[in-house]
C-alpha cells in the first residue's frame, strides 16, 4: 500500500503511567478500537520500559503497535541502568522510538548517538521512529531547515536501502511540545514537511517517499485534520491529549474520516 493512503496514529506515554495505569489504559484502547482498525489505519502506544511487557502481551500487533520510547545500541553490556535491543526483541516489540526532544534535551543525546540507535533498532528488525524537530532559538533564527536536514542527514546516515521500509518519521518542533507548546501553524508544517521530504530523497532517492512523515506537538481534537489533511504529512504523534482513551478513540475517528 502507498504510504499516502495509510494514516498513522500514535502516542507516547512519556514518564506518567505505572504499569497498572497503562493496562487499564490498553484494555480501554483494545476495546474502544474493536472494529476501527483497518488496513489504512495504524495506530500505535508507546508505553514506558515497566509496562511493556505487559504492554506487547495485551494488544493485538495487527491492530495495535507497541514500542519503546529509547534504548541502548548495544546488544548487552557494561551498560548499567540502559534497555538494549536484544530485551526489547525478546518482548515482541514492534517499534522504537529514538531521539524525541526530550532525550536530546534532558540527556544530551547527540545525532551521532541516535544515529547508532536506529542502526541497531533497524538491525534487530524494529520499526525505528525517527524524532526530529528544531527550538525555537533555531526557528527564530530561521534555522530550522537546516536543523532538521542535520538531524536526519546523520540520524539516518548508513541506513540500508532494504531497511528504508522500516524508517517513520515524527516531526516535532520542539516549541510546540508540552505544556508550554503552542501548536504550529499548518503551513509552516507543510514548509517544514517539503523540506524534511527533500532530505529524504537526497539520502534514499524514490524509496525516501515512501517513509511515513508524522506530525506532533500540542495536537488535539480540534486542530488534528489541519495537520493530517496536509499532502506532506501522513499521520499524527500524540501527547497529552491521547492518554484518555476516550480522547484517542475520538482522535481515531476523527482522522480515521479524513
Ligand atoms: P504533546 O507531546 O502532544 O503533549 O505536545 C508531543 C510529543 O512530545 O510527542
Amino acid at each position: 500500500m502507498n504510504v499516502a493512503e495509510k494514516v498513522y496514529l500514535g502516542t507516547n506515554l512519556k514518564m506518567y503511567m505505572t504499569n497498572s495505569e497503562t493496562r487499564d489504559y490498553l484494555y480501554k484502547i483494545r476495546s474502544l478500537c474493536e472494529n476501527k482498525g483497518s488496513a489504512h489505519l495504524q495506530l500505535f502506544v508507546i508505553p514506558s520500559f515497566t509496562s511493556l511487557a505487559e504492554g506487547t502481551a495485551l494488544v493485538d500487533h495487527k491492530q495495535i503497535l507497541i514500542g519503546a520510547q529509547n534504548m541502548h545500541w548495544a546488544e548487552q553490556g557494561q551498560f548499567t541502568g540502559e534497555v538494549s535491543p536484544r530485551m526489547l526483541r525478546d518482548l515482541n516489540m514492534d517499534l522504537v522510538e529514538l531521539g524525541h526532544s526530550e532525550r536530546r534535551m534532558y540527556f544530551g543525546e547527540t545525532d551521532e548517538q541516535i544515529n547508532r540507535k536506529v542502526l541497531s533498532a533497524l538491525g534487530f528488525g524494529f520499526i525505528a521512529l525517527l524524532c526530529i524537530g528544531e527550538t525555537k532559538e533555531q526557528k527564530e533564527a530561521g534555522q530550522a531547515d537546516e536543523v532538521l536536514s542535520r538531524q536526519l542527514l546523520i540520524g539516518l546516515r548508513d541506513v540500508e536501502p532494504r531497511e528504508v521500509g522500516r524508517i517513520w518519521v515524527a516531526y516535532e518542533p520542539v516549541w510546540s511540545i508540552g505544556v508550554d507548546g503552542r501548536p504550529a501553524d499548518p503551513d509552516y508544517v507543510a514548509e517544514r514537511g517539503r523540506s524534511i521530504r527533500q532530505t529524504l530523497y537526497s539520502l534514499f532517492g524514490k524509496s525516501g517517499e515512501t517513509i511515513p512523515l508524522l506530525y506532533g506537538g500540542s495536537v488535539n481534537l480540534d486542530n488534528a485534520s489541519c495537520y493530517n489533511d496536509l499532502d506532506e504529512i501522513n499521520g499524527l504523534f500524540v501527547g497529552r491529549y491521547a492518554w484518555d482513551a476516550e480522547r484517542f478513540a475520538a482522535l481515531i475517528d476523527k482522522v480515521g474520516q479524513s
